[in-house]
């Protein structure tokens, strides 16, 4: 049926590039993704992140994994499946933003090292960074703002990263930061240096 369909569709180009759009934004276009648990600071970083950068005259967009579940992907759960399906979408989402010269940083879990390289595939590893935010297990679970670590130990929540579902962390990510150590400014200085000044 998909098959089917995808045969009948044709790319149509348009008569702006994507080299155009960087040009009238003044930057390069680039996808930080931030992988790391639940509860570790991504969405804290990712948004301290975005500030400094609009401050800094740059054009750029948060795309947070509670908000995109509250829209686009509100049909998936949390399967191995869903998972991937959730991380596919949002890379193909990234991959526009930067079709449209933005600089995207993406703030999900993103806990199977095969689906962060699909994301890369899909975004193109010239604009693909990868950010290990590797705050420990026990101080995510200490911190818990949203008591869904407790309710994971006691199996209310099932498949819960971290606690009855893995994570697998990145073998050579771009930059890690600690949140359990690092204050949220010094890691943004640490994240800004991933973007390249134009
Ligand atoms: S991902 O694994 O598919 O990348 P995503 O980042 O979109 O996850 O969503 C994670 C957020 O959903 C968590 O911060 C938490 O608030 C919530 N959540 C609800 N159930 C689960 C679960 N079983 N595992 C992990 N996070 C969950």
């Amino acid at each position: 049926m998909m098959e089917q369909s995808m045969k009948q569709v044709v790319w149509h180009g348009g008569q702006v590039s994507t080299e155009d759009r960087q040009r009238l934004l003044g930057q390069s276009a680039l996808t930080i993704w931030l992988t790391g648990l639940s509860a570790s600071g991504k969405s804290t970083l990712a948004f301290a992140l975005e500030r400094h950068l609009i401050n800094a005259g740059r054009a750029c967009y948060v795309l947070d994994g509670d908000n995109v579940r509250h829209g686009l992907n509100r049909n998936l759960g949390f399967s191995h499946e869903d998972r991937t399906e959730n991380i596919r979408r949002i890379a193909e989402v990234a991959h526009l933003m930067n079709d449209a010269g933005l600089i995207v940083i993406t703030a999900f879990i993103s806990p199977f090292i095969a689906d962060r390289e699909m994301a890369r595939g899909i975004i193109g590893s010239d604009q693909f960074r990868e950010v290990f935010v590797s705050t420990a297990l026990e101080v995510c679970e200490s911190r818990d703002p949203k008591g869904l670590y407790v309710k994971a130990r006691d199996g209310r929540v099932p498949e819960f990263t971290g606690i009855s579902s893995p994570y697998e962390a990145p073998g050579s990510p771009d930059l890690a930061v600690d949140m359990g150590h690092l204050e949220v400014g010094n890691a943004v200085l640490q994240l800004a240096k991933l973007v390249r000044r134009d």
